[in-house]
């Protein structure tokens, strides 16, 4: 962009379009210093021009509720998206392309789900469709992957991604809470929205892995076929009863590479306490990942928050305002990137905890060690909880490394016994 001034239009004025403003406002000259231009928010498009805004950029800020606005000023270069949400994003981000205003955006629902078509338009019209606060808010996880480790075949890719779930699974176990406890004292805190669902059921922490399965492996993979398991059903019980063999809870997001093929899901899952994810706690993220060059990388810092986001967001408006448009915007040279090659997830191998609640009778252990065997597993561990004789009693098994879905095939037959009186509780062991 050759120019000395670069017009943004804010398409959303919530916690990050207000953030991203602040941070412009307070950093205009280190800004110019950097890339040598001056960013000025012309248009800001927002839901309700009634409400009231207890920061406004600048004079030449010009607020609306129609989005026509922000297409028709020829004067724009950037629009940066920033309402959320997915057929008016959609709508807003392909027509801004269209008129050929390069796009800056946050919406990772929007980029995993519906991100081929964006990305193929930004493509062939040579703009930028930049998204670093799409995945893990301030960490600047999308810049690492596209330039920094560009060189590297990724094998592994393990992150916390939703501050939420992960500040709620602190809670639980730093104060044995309930999960509905947790969840209450993080919406009190502002870290869990009104309506927590795609938080804590895992989707956001899986829209944010599909994003960082395009940009470590080239390809697409198909958002539905994305197994996803949430927290929403976790019992402070198993927090506790884990954490006496070293263990610590947590919604983990995964991506393992093995000959091409690709193994992805996000899950609760249980690590061990020196596992260097298992010191992540509250509202942070992080993520591990291991390049064949560089080895181990770790990045932590905050998912969320106006501040953290719009640092991101800012990030990716200085990098387009110095260097033009960025024409790989998924890190690859292809227009559409191909499919994954998926691995079924549930032939994922790893060791695993469960819980069975058994009426305390001879005959129970044996029975279930011979299921195991029956299925190859091998336990390596039992743990029967004192109760009273005749009555429910959880025990618990760790096992040695077994594929997934031999454990699920021989819990069946476990919650099939007429001596088990509750649905056994089941997760993955990560080392
Ligand atoms: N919050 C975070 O920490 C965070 C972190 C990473 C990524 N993100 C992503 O960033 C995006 C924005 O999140 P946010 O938390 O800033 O959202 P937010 O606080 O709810 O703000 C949304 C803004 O968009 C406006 N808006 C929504 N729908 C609109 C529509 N149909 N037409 C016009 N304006 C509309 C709203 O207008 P009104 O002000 O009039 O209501 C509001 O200003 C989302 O994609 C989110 O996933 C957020």
């Amino acid at each position: 962009m050759d120019k000395s001034v670069i017009n943004l239009a804010l398409a959303g004025f919530g916690t990050v379009g207000t953030g991203l403003a602040k941070i412009i406002k307070e950093n205009q000259d280190w800004i110019e210093r950097r890339i040598g231009k001056k960013l000025v928010i012309t248009r800001i498009l927002v839901r309700d021009l009634s409400k009231v805004r207890p920061f406004i950029p600048g004079p030449e800020a010009v607020f609306t509720d129609r989005f026509q606005d922000l297409l028709d000023d020829q004067d724009i270069d950037v629009v940066v998206e920033l309402m959320g949400g997915m057929d008016t994003a959609f709508s807003l981000i392909k027509q801004s392309l269209e008129r050929r205003k390069h796009v800056v955006t946050a919406n990772k629902a929007l980029l995993a789900e519906m991100g081929g078509e964006l990305f193929a338009l930004a493509h062939d019209r040579k703009l930028g469709l930049c998204y670093e606060a799409s995945v893990a808010g301030g960490i600047p996880i999308v810049q690492t992957l596209k330039d920094s480790l560009a060189g590297n075949r990724i094998s592994s890719i393990t992150g916390i991604l939703n501050g939420t779930a992960n500040f709620i699974l602190s809670e639980m176990t730093s104060k044995g809470q309930d999960f509905s406890t947790a969840l209450k004292a993080a919406q009190d805190l502002g870290f869990a929205e009104a309506d927590p669902a795609l938080d804590v059921e895992g989707v956001d922490a899986a829209h944010k892995l599909a994003i960082l399965i395009r940009l470590a492996h080239g390809a697409d993979y198909p958002f539905k076929l994305l197994p996803v398991n949430g927290i929403s059903k976790v019992e402070a019980m198993d927090i506790s009863l884990a954490a006496g063999f070293g263990y610590v809870l947590k919604l983990i997001a995964q991506v393992r590479e093995k000959s091409g093929h690709l193994q992805a899901g996000v899950f609760p899952a249980l690590l061990p306490m020196d596992h260097i994810l298992a010191k992540v706690d509250g509202p942070f993220n992080s993520i591990l990942l291991e390049g064949n060059a560089v080895g181990p990388i770790m990045l932590y810092g905050q998912g969320a928050g106006g501040l953290p986001t719009g640092s991101a967001v800012l990030a990716d408006i200085m990098s387009l305002a110095r260097n033009g448009a960025a024409v790989d915007n998924t890190g690859f040279r292809e227009r559409v990137l191909p499919e994954a090659d998926i691995i079924e997830p549930d032939l994922a191998v790893s060791r695993h905890y469960f819980r069975m609640t058994a009426l305390d009778k001879p005959g129970v252990l044996s029975a279930v060690s011979g299921v195991m065997g029956e299925h190859n597993i091998s336990i390596a561990q039992a743990v029967q909880k004192p109760g009273p004789q005749g009555r429910d009693v959880p025990i618990v098994f760790l096992t040695h490394r077994a594929q997934l879905k031999a454990v699920q095939s021989a819990l069946k037959v476990i919650d099939d016994f007429d001596f088990t009186t509750a649905p056994t509780v089941h997760y993955r062991i990560l080392k």
